[in-house]
């Protein structure tokens, strides 16, 4: 796609991309705003199934026996609340990027607020239910926030676009499927509603990279194409994630497979990354790189869930 107007568009620095991008801040937010529905974290939450803990108040203090969940429902609600607690670095993240005038820090300041639910309410409802340890929940946040987040885009505006717009729908997914994995309609019930916030996250960001596609071609492929090859999750920095992460993609609440048929690929067929005409040099060139990443990507799900699978079944053999 030509730019007409914009000679110099490979040219754009960042400051340049920021203004450009201004009216589509703009029209995003009014969507945004348009569509996102007020909703009450305290609806979410079974407060009748509440008691005291010991302590201060002289309750009872929390057993393993009084949470419901299996294991991994436990651990991905953890690495789902600690993914959410670390907000006030997100925060600094995309307020450093996008900055904090105009429709850009309107955006800022609304995502943040509606983001402040998420962790609210899972807390609510993990503490209430007596679901995990609240002992070992606060001092794995302290751990996690007092490590802070530093996105690995820092600074770049395109490859921070591209990140959020993963990142947002991994997110979603995330949310999503480990409410169907708690066994429990109530928790289902509010992760269903955090994922729907997610997914008008999601939409807003996709939205600007395709704005940035058509400012900027070349820069923003390449920017999609480094950060769908190096994606993290952002709670990654979680203690013992990785050990937390198998257990979760073991179970198929996230796996390469989800991964790569549910995040990375619909977003790219939204933005007809690989129909779209207009790309030369490095743009062109990241697109091959990115065609590669994800035929490898696919195959390495596809081994997986091979894997998973004679695991599963020899596990069953064994089990009689
Ligand atoms: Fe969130
Ligand atoms: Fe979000």
């Amino acid at each position: 796609m030509t730019v007409v107007g914009i000679p110099s568009a490979s040219k754009l620095s960042q400051t340049d991309l920021l203004r450009e991008l201004e009216p589509v801040v703009e029209e995003n937010l009014e969507r945004h705003l348009k569509v996102a529905k007020e909703w009450m974290p305290h609806e979410y939450v079974p407060w009748s199934q509440g008691r005291d803990f010991d302590g201060v108040l002289g309750g009872e203090a929390w057993e393993p026996g009084d949470s419901k969940m299996s294991d991994v429902a436990r651990t991905s609600l953890i690495v789902n609340l600690l993914t959410e607690d670390n907000l006030p670095s997100y925060h600094h993240e995309i307020a450093t990027v996008f900055g904090r005038d105009a429709a850009w820090g309107t955006w800022v300041h609304q995502w943040t607020a509606e983001e402040g639910r998420h962790a609210i309410a899972i807390r609510d409802y993990l503490l209430v239910t007596r679901a995990v340890d609240p002992v070992a929940l606060e001092r794995a946040r302290m751990t996690h926030m007092s490590a802070g987040f530093e996105s690995a885009n820092h600074d770049d505006l395109l490859r921070s676009l591209a990140y959020v717009s993963f990142q947002e729908l991994a997110t979603r997914i995330s949310h999503r499927n480990t409410g169907r994995h708690s066994g429990d309609k109530v928790c289902e019930q509010l992760l269903a509603r955090v994922a729907q916030d997610e997914n008008l996250h999601m939409v807003f960001y996709r939205n600007l990279l395709a704005g940035s596609l058509e400012l900027a071609p070349n820069e923003t492929m390449r920017a999609i194409t480094d950060v769908v090859k190096g994606f993290q999750m952002p709670g990654h920095g979680i203690e013992n994630f990785g050990r937390k992460a198998v257990q979760m993609a073991v179970a198929g609440i996230y796996d390469l497979r989800i991964h790569h048929n549910e995040v990375i690929m619909p977003v790219l067929r939204n933005l007809k990354i690989f129909d779209t005409a207009g790309l030369s040099g490095d743009g062109e060139k990241a697109r091959e790189e990115l065609a590669t990443f994800m035929a490898d990507l696919d195959a390495n799900a596809t081994r997986f869930e091979e894997r998973r699978e004679a695991n599963r079944q020899r596990a069953a053999a064994r089990a009689g």
